[in-house]
């Protein structure tokens, strides 16, 4: 397998979104480091679940997500940060997860309640 394939396969090239998430920290300071490995689970779950995590007939894009060690924050976690909109939130429990995935993601609303900071990134660059 090659990259091209990889990106094929990881379906880079439809990516819509990409969602980090701080969990599973090697020094946990954000949450505790079982809260943080029960939030990935969550999300990587209902990404699956609602069928975001792959293309499908009804959407041809999809939702990338990372495990961060460390999104540099280390408070208020698990910090969940959405590009390209550059929306961070805090205390990202399941509960909270659910919500971002049903309004911001699906909606497209961002989860007041919960965002700290919001820096989309709009920088276009080349690729020739
Ligand atoms: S440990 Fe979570 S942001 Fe640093």
């Amino acid at each position: 397998m090659n990259l091209q394939d990889t990106v094929k396969k990881l379906f880079i090239d439809r990516i819509e979104r990409h969602i980090f998430l701080c969990a599973d920290q090697s020094k946990p300071k954000c949450c505790d480091k079982e809260l943080g490995i029960a939030c990935w689970e969550y999300l990587k779950k209902r990404l699956q679940e609602l069928g975001l995590d792959r293309p499908s007939q009804l959407n041809a894009n999809c939702v990338f997500r990372t495990k961060a060690n460390c999104l540099r924050v280390c408070l208020e976690g698990p910090i969940l940060l959405v590009y390209p909109d550059g929306v961070w939130y805090r205390q990202a429990t399941p509960e909270v997860i659910e919500q971002i995935l049903q309004q911001h993601i699906l909606g497209n609303q961002i989860v007041k309640e919960y965002a700290f900071y919001i820096h989309p990134l709009d920088n276009i660059v080349k690729f020739d």
